[in-house]
């Protein structure tokens, strides 16, 4: 169902696609009211609240926020978010809402269903209080039920307990089947408790604030056609600074890559070497194991030791292998491979090169948390000549201390070449939270910074994102035009829904 986009960079179907803000839906019920276009933007700063009270006061407003988080597991067994970044982005839509009297209903994911870090929202729902406080909004509490509690439960809760301004967040969707079913809107389960079902038939509008999950086919990005879609101020923010990133990318453009959810962006590398959008895609990571695996062909098993491939196939990647070889052995160039690890080996740290390893009888045994010195002093090379740099992943095991240094060196260049005039972009929450721990603020010591990972890389490579098309119909339909427009040539495999709520405002 998923469309490439055939005509590379200039053909990119992402940047035609429009959305509705919230300003836009407050400016409209001005409008309907009686006040004159001119006037509305001449004092949009005094009216807005006023209207913003009208247009949402008293209606349910689902929020799809992007909650997830780093999180680790304490002594005592509970796990604890280690990096809140996504969580502090979202409160401004959740308050803005409030503040207007709005019933707010967050949903959001965490984690990956089978992975431990697909948990309960509940730390979050603490976080998510605090970061509304410092907004300043004084809602007593949040509520917050665990999984079982949707089904008429739900219901109940927005119903009868829900005040004007409140906000109730849903726990983490990826433990329902609805939310990661079938991945073709026409298709979503409908099962009895199906939180879908029971909240979007309550609820008046649906703000997409999680742009950095709006590449996902899955019911809360793409299963409310029903509602208004509206974006939230985060993916309006998203959306305008990607839009803008695009544009301004110079070459030599390099993309350090890493971390472990490499699957989300192997279509993508690969889109954007043929197209010529890169030069340079320095693998690290798990991304620099599989191709250093890779380009060993049929041999590549043994190559880096049995640990190694455990590790692969337990993080669920393992079976990428063939993707990546695919682009190890079509770009030579421009992807360029680890050449050597820092290696743990019976609780020491080593640097080794790839051959030392293949050649060492314990290799069975070795862990690769890192990439080594040699190959942290190559990517610093290509990394001073490039004028656009994109980081997405961390390039080493970045909960342990003995892996940082080679991550530092790396986001030091980084940092330092930014300054001497490179345009720098940080991509991820896992990666900006990275940066954040090596002291850096990914606001202002990069370019720019998102906290959208594998959605960022789909909107620039032109894969259309389903989010995005859901806002563009809305916004279509907001403005009286087809339904499709800006999307003509393009078979999305299902027929495009028209909202049906708020009536009074289209
Ligand atoms: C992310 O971490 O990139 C977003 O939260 C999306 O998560 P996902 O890749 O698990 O869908």
């Amino acid at each position: 169902m998923i469309q490439h986009n055939e005509n590379g960079l200039n053909g990119n179907i992402n940047l035609k696609l429009n959305f509705l803000t919230l300003d836009n839906i407050i400016k409209r019920t001005a409008l309907n009211s009686g006040l004159d276009e001119e006037s509305i933007d001449k004092e949009y700063d005094i009216i807005k609240e006023d209207y913003g009270k009208r247009a949402f006061g008293g209606k349910v407003v689902i929020v799809r926020s992007d909650l997830n988080s780093p999180v680790r597991q304490d002594e005592h067994g509970q796990y604890k978010i280690t990096g809140a970044e996504r969580i502090e982005a979202s409160a401004p839509t959740i308050d803005e809402l409030s503040s207007y009297g709005a019933k707010v209903v967050v949903i959001s994911h965490q984690g990956t269903p089978g992975r431990e870090d697909c948990i309960s929202l509940e730390p979050h729902s603490v976080l998510l209080k605090e970061s509304l406080e410092k907004l300043g909004n004084s809602l007593e509490k949040i509520i917050f039920k665990r999984a079982h509690w949707y089904g008429t439960a739900t219901e109940k809760i927005i119903k009868e307990e829900m005040q004007d301004g409140g906000i109730f967040l849903l726990d983490n969707l990826r433990k329902m089947s609805d939310e990661i079913g079938p991945a073709n809107p026409e298709e979503f389960a409908k099962t009895p408790d199906s939180y879908m079902e029971i909240i979007g038939n309550l609820a008046d509008f649906y703000v997409n604030d999680a742009f950095s999950t709006s590449h996902r086919w899955q019911a809360s990005i793409a299963g409310f056609p029903n509602l208004l879609n509206i974006a939230g101020r985060l993916t309006e923010k998203e959306i305008k600074e990607n839009r803008e990133l695009i544009s301004s990318i110079r070459h030599p453009y390099t993309m350090l890559m890493g971390g472990i959810k490499i699957s989300g962006y192997l279509d993508f590398m690969d889109k954007s070497l043929e197209n010529g959008l890169v030069d340079h895609i320095l693998a690290t990571g798990a991304l620099g194991m599989l191709g250093v695996l890779g380009i060993r062909g049929r041999r590549a098993k043994n190559y880096l030791g049995r640990q190694t491939v455990d590790f692969l196939q337990e993080k669920g990647i393992y079976s990428e292998l063939n993707t990546v070889t695919g682009l190890a052995r079509r770009y030579t160039e421009a992807f360029v491979l680890p050449v050597d690890f820092k290696v743990e080996l019976g609780g020491e740290v080593y640097n080794m090169a790839v051959e030392e390893i293949q050649k060492h009888p314990n290799k069975d045994r070795m862990n690769l948390y890192g990439i080594g010195s040699e190959t942290v002093a190559h990517f610093n090379e290509i990394l001073g000549r490039s004028k656009t740099i994109y980081i997405k992943g961390s390039p080493t095991k970045d909960d342990d201390e003995r892996f940082l240094p080679e991550s530092q060196q790396l986001i030091d260049s980084i940092v330092q070449l930014k300054r001497e005039g490179a345009t720098t972009i940080v991509s991820g929450g896992d990666t900006n939270n990275l940066v954040s721990r090596l002291g850096y603020l990914p606001q202002t010591d990069f370019t720019f910074s998102t906290l959208a990972g594998g959605a960022a890389t789909e909107y620039h490579s032109g894969i259309l994102l389903p989010g995005l098309l859901m806002l563009n119909t809305s916004y279509n339909q907001f403005n009286g035009r087809a339904l499709s427009e800006g999307m003509e040539n393009y078979n999305f495999g299902f027929k495009l829904e028209s909202p049906k709520k708020p009536v009074d405002l289209i």
